[in-house]
C-alpha cells in the first residue's frame, strides 16, 4: 500500500487553549485518574462494581451475557426495584427530610418537595396505577409539562414495572397519538395544561384528539396544573381526586435487570420514530455512575439544575433517574428562558443557590445573544461545575459559558451521548481532565467510544471519521420497540461488531475526541469531506456572530459549496463588506477549501424542538427547492421568515 489513505472527515479546526482542573476541586473530586486505569484491566469488574452502588434484591450471576450480539444482557439474573432506589433506600437512610425538587414553576409559584413526600406522592400514584388496572409490562404514555408530577408517574410506573414513554408537551396530536399507538399504551397520564411563555399552555385537547385514534388506551389520568377549562370524556380521571385519595402504603416489588424500564421515540431529524427500548439494571448503575463521577455530585451540598425537558433523555437520566438515585437535591423549571425577562434563568441559580449546571449550546449561544450584561446582573458565585449537551459546543460558546457562567473558576464538561445511549459516553471528568473548548475529549471509564475510518480501523491522532463504540455498555438501548431487525440495520450494519452512532468525529494532535456534528451533513467539498460543525465553530469565532449553520449545496464546479446562514450578535449591522469578512475569517482559521461559497444573514434558525438545527430544511433554501417535511420544526413558521428576510438581506 504505498497510496495515501483516503481521507475520511478533514481535520480543519486547532485548539490549543486548556484548563486544567482547580487543584482543591480534583483533591475532593469523587472520582479521580485511577478510576481509567481500573476500568482498562477489568472493565466488567468495573461496572460490577458501580453496579453495588444500587440496592438489589437478589444479586446477579453474570455481568454481561454477549452471547446473541448487538442483544445484551446485564446482570443476569439481578434483581432490583427502580424507584426503590431512586426513593426508598434514602428515607430508610435518613434523608426523608431533604428536598429532591425545588420546583419553580414558570408563573413564579413555588414547592419543595422532600424525598420523603416523594416517596409518599409515588406510593400513591403506584396503587392509583394499578386500580386502573395497569400491570407489569403494560405501557403508559405521559404527556406533561414540566411539573413535579411528571416525574411521580415515571417513577410511579418504574415501580410497578409498567414501562413509560413520555412523549415531549409540545408534540403535536399526529406525533403523540403514533406514539401511543406503536406503544400500545393502556393509559395515558397527562395536564390540563403547563404554563409557557407567560401563558396557560393547553395539553389536554391534544391528548383527547389523539387517544380518540388509539383504542389501546382504556384510562388517561389528568393532573390540573393551570386550571383551565377541558372537555371531560368517560375514560378521564383527575389525579387529585384518586392519587391523592389512594393508600401510600405500596412495597416495591422487585424486577428482573432486564425488565423494561421505558421506550422513548426519537426521530433524529428525519424519518418514522424509533422508540429507543431501555431496561433497568444497566441502565440505572450508568445513569447514577455517570451523574456522579461526570458532575462530581456531592448530595449533601448541591444543588443540582438540568435545564432540559422531562421528554428528553436527558430528563429520564439526568433529572429522574440519575440524580434521585444519587438522593440529589435539585430544581425543576416549568418554563421558558426568557419568561418573564431574559434573566430568569440567572436568577433561579442565585435564588437556589445552584451550583450545577447541565444546560445545551442552543441555549448558550441564545443567552450569548441576549448580552453578557444579563447573567452579570446575578450572582453565580455558587455554580461549581457547568455541563453541556445536545450539540457540539463551539469553542467561543465555551468559552463564554466559562467566563460569563463560570467565573473562570467552574470545569466545564462537554458531554456526548445519545437516546440511544442512555448515558454519558464520552466526557471530560471535572477533577481529571484539563479540559479544551469544543472538545468532549475521552470516553468515560468503562466506554469504549472509537472513531475509524470506511474499513472500521481506528484514525490516528489529527484524523477524523466515524464515532463508534467497540463494547456493549449497561445502559445500551436494547433494540428498538418491536423492530429488532430496525435496531440491527440501523446501528449495527455499518461496521461487524461495532455500534455505529452516525455521528462523525476527529481525534486531535493530544488523541482527544471532538464531535463533528451528524455524518449525514457532511460537505464533500472538492474532494474533502467537511464537517458543518467546524465551519459554524470558525463563524461563531467572529465577534460578529452569534449563531451559524452551514450546509453543502450542489454546485457544479466543487461537488458542493458551503452555504452559511448566520444569526448576528446585538447592534451588529450587515454590509457586502462584512460577508466578505466572514467568508474569509473562516478561509483563514480552516483553510481555503472550507471558504463559504454565500454567507445568508437570518435572523432564526429552524430548529427540532429539542433545539438540533434542522439543516436538511436549509439545504432546500440553498438549492432553491420546495420545503421537505417540517413537522418536527419547534415553530413551523420560521421557514417562511427565513425566506421572506433572505429577499430583503444584501447580497454577498
Ligand atoms: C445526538 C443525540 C444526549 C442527550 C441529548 C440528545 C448530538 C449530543 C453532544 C455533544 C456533540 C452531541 C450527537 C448525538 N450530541 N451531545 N456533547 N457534542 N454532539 O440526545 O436527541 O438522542 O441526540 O446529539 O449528534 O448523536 P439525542
Amino acid at each position: 500500500m504505498n497510496e495515501a489513505p483516503q481521507e475520511t472527515l478533514a481535520n480543519l479546526l486547532t485548539e490549543d487553549r486548556t484548563f486544567p482542573p482547580p487543584p482543591e476541586f480534583t483533591r475532593s473530586a469523587n472520582v479521580s485518574a485511577e478510576a481509567y486505569e481500573k476500568a482498562d484491566a477489568d472493565r466488567l469488574a468495573f461496572w460490577d462494581e458501580q453496579a453495588r452502588r444500587l440496592d438489589w434484591s437478589k444479586d446477579w450471576d453474570q455481568t454481561l451475557d454477549w452471547s446473541n450480539p448487538p442483544f445484551a444482557k446485564w446482570f443476569v439474573g439481578g434483581e432490583l426495584n427502580v424507584a426503590a432506589n431512586c426513593l426508598d433506600r434514602h428515607v430508610e437512610a435518613g434523608l426523608g427530610d431533604r428536598v429532591a425538587i425545588h420546583f419553580e414553576g414558570e408563573p413564579g409559584d413555588t414547592r419543595a418537595v422532600t424525598y420523603a413526600e416523594l416517596l409518599d406522592e409515588v406510593k400513591r400514584a403506584a396503587n392509583t396505577l394499578t386500580d386502573l388496572g395497569v400491570e407489569a409490562g403494560d405501557r403508559v404514555v405521559i404527556y406533561m409539562p414540566m411539573i413535579p408530577e411528571a416525574a411521580v408517574a415515571m417513577l410511579a410506573c418504574a415501580r410497578i414495572g409498567a414501562p413509560h414513554s413520555v412523549v415531549f408537551g409540545g408534540f403535536s396530536v399526529e406525533a403523540l397519538s403514533s406514539r401511543i399507538d406503536d406503544a400500545g399504551a393502556k393509559l395515558v397520564i397527562c395536564a390540563d395544561g403547563g404554563f409557557r411563555k407567560g401563558k396557560a399552555n393547553a395539553l389536554k385537547p391534544t391528548v383527547d384528539e389523539a387517544v380518540d385514534r388509539c383504542p389501546s388506551v382504556e384510562k388517561v389520568l389528568v393532573v390540573r396544573r393551570t386550571e383551565q377549562d377541558v372537555d371531560w370524556n368517560d375514560r378521564d380521571l383527575w389525579w387529585h381526586e384518586t392519587v391523592a385519595n389512594a393508600s401510600n402504603d405500596h412495597e416495591a416489588q422487585a424486577f428482573d435487570a432486564e425488565h423494561p424500564l421505558f421506550i422513548l421515540y426519537t426521530s433524529g431529524t428525519t424519518g418514522k420514530p424509533k422508540g429507543i427500548l431501555h431496561t433497568s439494571g444497566g441502565y440505572l448503575t450508568q445513569a447514577s455512575y455517570t451523574h456522579r463521577s461526570v458532575f462530581d455530585l456531592k448530595p449533601e451540598n448541591d444543588v443540582y439544575w438540568c435545564t432540559a425537558d422531562i421528554g428528553w433523555v436527558t430528563g429520564h437520566s439526568y433529572i429522574v433517574y440519575g440524580p434521585m438515585a444519587n438522593a440529589a437535591t435539585q430544581v425543576m423549571y416549568e418554563g421558558t428562558p426568557d419568561t418573564p425577562h431574559t434573566g430568569r434563568m440567572w436568577e433561579i441559580v442565585q435564588k437556589y443557590g445552584v451550583t450545577i449546571m447541565y444546560t445545551a449550546p442552543t441555549a448558550i449561544r441564545t443567552f450569548m445573544k441576549w448580552g453578557d450584561d444579563v447573567p452579570a446582573r446575578y450572582d453565580l458565585s455558587s455554580l461549581r461545575v457547568l455541563g453541556s449537551v445536545g450539540e457540539p459546543i463551539n469553542p467561543e460558546a465555551w468559552m463564554w459559558y466559562r467566563e460569563h457562567i463560570g467565573g473562570s473558576r467552574c470545569p466545564i464538561v462537554d458531554t456526548w451521548w445519545q437516546t440511544e445511549t442512555g448515558a454519558i459516553m464520552v466526557s471530560p471528568l471535572p477533577g481529571v481532565t484539563a479540559t479544551k473548548p469544543g472538545s468532549a475529549q475521552r470516553s468515560l471509564p468503562g466506554i469504549t467510544v472509537d472513531v475509524v475510518d470506511d474499513e472500521a480501523s481506528s484514525v490516528p491522532n489529527g484524523g477524523g471519521g466515524f464515532l463508534t463504540i467497540r463494547d456493549p455498555w449497561p445502559s445500551m438501548l436494547r433494540t428498538i420497540w418491536g423492530d429488532d431487525q430496525r435496531f440491527l440495520d440501523t446501528y449495527w450494519s455499518r461496521f461487524s461488531n461495532m455500534y455505529f452512532a452516525g455521528d462523525g468525529a476527529k481525534r486531535d494532535a493530544d488523541g482527544d475526541i471532538w464531535l463533528l456534528g451528524r455524518v449525514d451533513d457532511v460537505m464533500l467539498v472538492s474532494g474533502h469531506n467537511i464537517s458543518t460543525t467546524e465551519v459554524e465553530s470558525a463563524l461563531v469565532g467572529h465577534d460578529t456572530v452569534a449563531e451559524a449553520a452551514v450546509v453543502g449545496a450542489a454546485d457544479p464546479l466543487t461537488g458542493q459549496g458551503i452555504v452559511a446562514f448566520v444569526i448576528l450578535r446585538g447592534g451588529v449591522e450587515s454590509s457586502p463588506e462584512h460577508l466578505a469578512d466572514l467568508r474569509n475569517h473562516v478561509a483563514k482559521t480552516l483553510g481555503p477549501i472550507a471558504k463559504p461559497r454565500q454567507v445568508m444573514v437570518v435572523s432564526e434558525l429552524p430548529k427540532t424542538r429539542s433545539g438540533k438545527i434542522m439543516r436538511r430544511l436549509l439545504r432546500d433554501i440553498a438549492e432553491d427547492r420546495q420545503l421537505g417535511d417540517v413537522t418536527t420544526l419547534q415553530d413551523s413558521s420560521v421557514m417562511a421568515r427565513i425566506k421572506d428576510g433572505l429577499q430583503a438581506a444584501p447580497e454577498d
